[in-house]
């Protein structure tokens, strides 16, 4: 493996984050991008959780929400600016006053913030889009960074649809914007149609035409449409670029962001032809990204880069050997320098609660005291029922747990009646909102019947749009892990539960997509919001 000097520039000035040249800042984005993704939503006590994670994996910028989208967005960067020290937190706002200074309200507690203020400057987005003229447009960045200065000196400004934005405006809205006092310019390739060198020679064109570019940090913020996210940004950085927005398992609107996970292993494995380092510490990317997926119910695909069930899998006898004789021959990391430990921590009906955490910790989760008793208590029921109990038993489950802690809706009991009789009957009692509530009703087999229930006691016009059943491990009493996709007015929301009962999964699945939908029902139309 060779450098390769030709492909790399001169760093651009640092800008008051880096302290070192070839420092790159990471900018998360899970909690806003992340959660635009159609089907994830987050509660603020989640958010929370998650951001505490990203604070002590090292990320630089923590974009907590789009406070002026909800009252839960408000609330969710209002309270991770009072909790997260070590990071700067983060609040979107669009080139509006009122954006700007909801945005600087939900911040006002943090030690660290920033303000990142957006418009598009593509000419299809301003004029279909915005209906504006590049004039208005123009005008606009001038307000809204002036406006954002006020309330504080980390400003960061995004040129949206930047990739197919007209080269002359971009570099006058840069320098526009930098000259009312932008700290960091962030160029989106908004919609994932740059190609990794036509992005980098549009860094290296802003670099060279931008007389002021040296008094800010460029960043890049690329989507993954035609799965080139994470090479654009790589390049970018080659380029110039110091500042990379990228989500845990690259959730994001559409296809997703650059996955975090990529990059930074990237630089990390790869360090001979990028010599660049960040702040984060890679061994709870592992637990990073089981979190995000188990609070967004975005199962994490099994071959997917450094997250994936398989990404440290070798299956093929000619592998084995190999990997037996020296683990370099098919392995270019390590993957406890993810956090991912191979345990011989065997689990069983009489496993304890310290076995229990233990071995949690090393699938990569860290539970509260509260969320481990129930964890551990449904973890010895399970034993109860099942003869072996396999690691994807305990991710399902704690998974399960994760996105059932704090919920308003909760199925306390099931009873279903089902057979070759003409219809089932299912009996069910929820808890909402504190109260004890029952319902009964028929439907064609038990399924329908239990959702038919459930819709009795919490009526809603949601389109079921996916009902997807899967056996976490094999054998009859395998536990089945379901997962239940309801569309209302737009907005999707996933929902997933394992249980060794079909049914009961397939209730509980279906009332956390439900408490899903009452979170995103707060929400903003998101074509208001589109970002
Ligand atoms: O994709 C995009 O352009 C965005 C901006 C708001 C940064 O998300
Ligand atoms: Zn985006």
């Amino acid at each position: 493996m060779s450098t390769n000097p030709s492909s790399t520039v001169a760093a651009p000035s640092a800008g008051k984050h880096s302290t070192d040249k070839d420092r790159i800042i990471i900018f998360d984005t899970t909690l806003r991008d992340g959660e635009q993704s159609p089907g994830a939503s987050m509660t603020v006590t989640e958010k929370l959780k998650i951001a505490e994670l990203l604070e002590q994996m090292g990320v630089d910028v923590i974009e907590a929400g789009f406070a002026i989208a909800s009252e839960g967005d408000f609330r969710a960067v209002n309270e991770i600016a009072r909790k997260v020290k070590d990071s700067v937190v983060c609040s979107l706002a669009r080139a509006g006053r009122a954006d700007i200074d909801r945005a600087a309200e939900a911040l006002e507690p943090a030690a660290r913030k920033r303000i990142h203020t957006f418009i598009a400057t593509s000419p299809l987005h301003m004029a279909v889009k915005l209906q504006k003229t590049p004039e208005q447009v123009h005008e606009a960045v001038i307000d809204s960074v002036t406006h954002a200065r006020r309330y504080c000196d980390d400003v960061e400004w995004s040129c949206e649809d930047g990739s197919r934005s007209e080269h002359d405006f971009l570099c006058r809205c840069v320098e526009s914007a930098i000259e009312a006092g932008a700290t960091t310019i962030n160029i989106p390739d908004t919609v994932g149609y740059a190609y990794p060198e036509e992005f980098a020679d549009l860094i290296r064109m802003i670099r060279n035409r931008v007389p002021n570019i040296d008094k800010a940090v460029i960043s890049v913020h690329c989507h993954n449409d035609l799965g080139l996210a994470v090479a654009n940004s790589l390049r970018a950085i080659q380029a110039g670029a110091r500042q990379v927005e990228c989500t845990i398992n690259g959730i994001g609107e559409r296809a997703g962001n650059a996955a975090m996970e990529e990059i930074v292993m990237a630089l990390r494995t790869r360090h001979d032809i990028l010599p660049y380092s960040t702040r984060i510490v890679t061994q709870h990317i592992t637990k990073a990204s089981r979190l995000v997926s188990a609070t967004t119910s975005f199962a994490v695909q099994p071959n997917k880069a450094i997250v994936g069930a398989n990404a440290f899998a070798h299956e093929a006898g000619i592998h084995q050997d190999g990997m037996l004789k020296d683990a370099g021959t098919y392995e270019i990391m390590r993957p406890e320098d993810v956090g991912l430990i191979r345990s011989s921590l065997v689990m069983g009906k009489h496993s304890g609660r310290h076995a229990f955490r233990k071995k949690l910790a090393e699938l990569g989760y860290e539970l509260g005291d509260n969320a481990l008793t129930e964890a551990f208590a449904r973890f010895k029921t399970l034993a109860d029922k099942k003869k072996e109990i396999f690691d994807e038993d305990l991710i399902a489950l704690v998974d399960d747990e994760i996105q059932a802690t704090d919920q308003q809706i909760k199925v306390l009991d099931l009873d279903v009646h089902c057979g070759s009789r003409p219809k089932s009957l299912a009996a069910i009692t929820l808890e909402i909102g504190g109260q004890r509530r029952e319902a009964q009703a028929q439907g064609d087999g038990p399924v329908d019947a239990t959702f038919n229930a459930i819709k009795q006691l919490v009526p809603h016009s949601a389109n079921l749009a996916l009902f997807q059943i899967h056996a976490v491990t094999e054998g009859t009493d395998a536990q089945a892990e379901v997962t239940v996709r309801l569309e209302e007015s737009g907005k999707t929301v996933n929902g997933q539960a394992a249980e060794t009962d079909t049914i009961l999964a397939s209730a509980r699945a279906y009332v956390t997509a439900l408490n899903k939908l009452l979170v995103k029902r707060e929400k903003t139309a998101p074509a208001a919001l589109s970002a």
